[in-house]
């Protein structure tokens, strides 16, 4: 999402952009490539090193905070960076931005609301109370919180958003959608979680991009604001759409042991930054996007290809453990 929205800030604006990532696992310098070095800045450090924030925040404008560990699966299997990352990394980031009175745009996630039921109709609003699931989920609303806090306390300029599961190029192959495209590229079998029946709402990345430009230059301070297209689907049919897009029966896919506590729906109303920043998703058509994303993942191998057996044996480690109970 980040090195997506950077490219997006390269391409339409003429801002230049000092980037602080940790480089972990999930990053990857190559997303970053063909961007202009005079505009672009990438420094290798914490968000939770004070003294770094600090000596970065003290020279720009405005900082927009990606840096988070995202991944449900990893998170119930090791919370602890979820913990320093997400609530103490946006601790150091809040406290820069009120030292040196930053503008500040804090981007988040849907699942801080936690789930609705599968079948309602229901949808989470900038008003619906927190509720999370997980320690990802926990912590992204922790740090959601802190954000609201530190806005009324201290008057910091700041804005959240919060959006739904989103897909595209440059995404880790963790996630559900490259982790299944890849896995066919491969040749493997695609994995879905018990019954497949869980509901996602899927947001481009572009549009992503797009929305918080949109929300940091023209938001209202303190605000938050939903972004979602609209379009939910069962894990099963977005399977079924990569499956026919690229050209496999459509059973070819393995279930395995489900997630525990797995969100069950998300489902979220996003008219608040339609309506008020005309802000609208250009990628509403799902398989269109994931045609395009399709054609990105065989066309760029040498970006997942490296770090795309590691994950598979982690998710066979665990996958093994849930299903024999242990
Ligand atoms: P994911 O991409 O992990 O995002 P999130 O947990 O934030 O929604 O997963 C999307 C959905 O796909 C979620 O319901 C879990 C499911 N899933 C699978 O069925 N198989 C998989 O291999 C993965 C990674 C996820």
């Amino acid at each position: 999402m980040g090195s997506n929205f950077v490219r997006h800030v390269m391409e339409t604006t003429p801002y230049r952009v000092t980037i602080l990532d940790k480089l972990t696992y999930a990053a990857s310098r190559a997303s970053l490539s063909g961007l202009e070095p005079e505009r672009c800045r990438l420094v290798v450090g914490d968000v939770a090193d004070a003294e770094v924030v600090h000596s970065l925040v003290a020279d720009v404008d405005a900082i927009v905070h990606f840096a988070a560990e995202s991944h449900n699966d990893n998170s119930l299997h090791e919370p602890d960076p979820f913990v320093r990352t997400n609530i103490l990394g946006t601790y150091t980031v809040l406290e820069a931005a009120r030292a040196y009175g930053t503008r500040l745009h804090h981007v988040s996630t849907d699942e801080v609301f936690g789930d609705l039921p599968l079948g309602s109709r229901a949808r989470f609003s900038e008003l619906s109370p927190f509720n999370p699931s997980s320690p990802y989920s926990g912590t992204k609303a922790g740090a959601d919180l802190l954000v609201r806090a530190w806005s009324r306390s201290f008057d910091l300029r700041a804005t959240i958003s919060n959006s739904c599961n989103i897909y595209g190029p440059f995404q880790h192959v963790e996630k559900f959608i490259p982790r299944q495209i890849t896995n066919i590229l491969r040749g493997t079998r695609p994995k879905v979680y018990g019954d497949g029946l869980n509901v996602r709402e899927w947001l481009h990345v572009e549009d992503h991009s797009r929305a918080v430009l949109t929300i940091l230059e023209r938001g209202t301070i303190g605000e938050t604001y939903l972004v979602g297209t609209g379009v939910e689907r069962e894990n099963i049919s977005v399977l079924r759409m990569i499956l026919k897009l690229m050209d496999r029966a459509d059973d070819y896919f393995d279930q395995v042991a489900d997630r525990p506590g797995h969100d069950a729906r998300y489902a979220i109303d996003s008219s608040k930054l339609r309506s008020t920043l005309q802000w609208t998703p250009q990628h509403d058509d799902l398989e269109a996007g994931l045609s395009s994303t399709i054609d990105w993942y065989r066309r760029n191998e040498s970006w997942w290809g490296p770090g795309k057996d590691a994950v598979e044996a982690a998710y066979g480690e665990r996958e093994n453990t849930r299903s024999d109970g242990s």
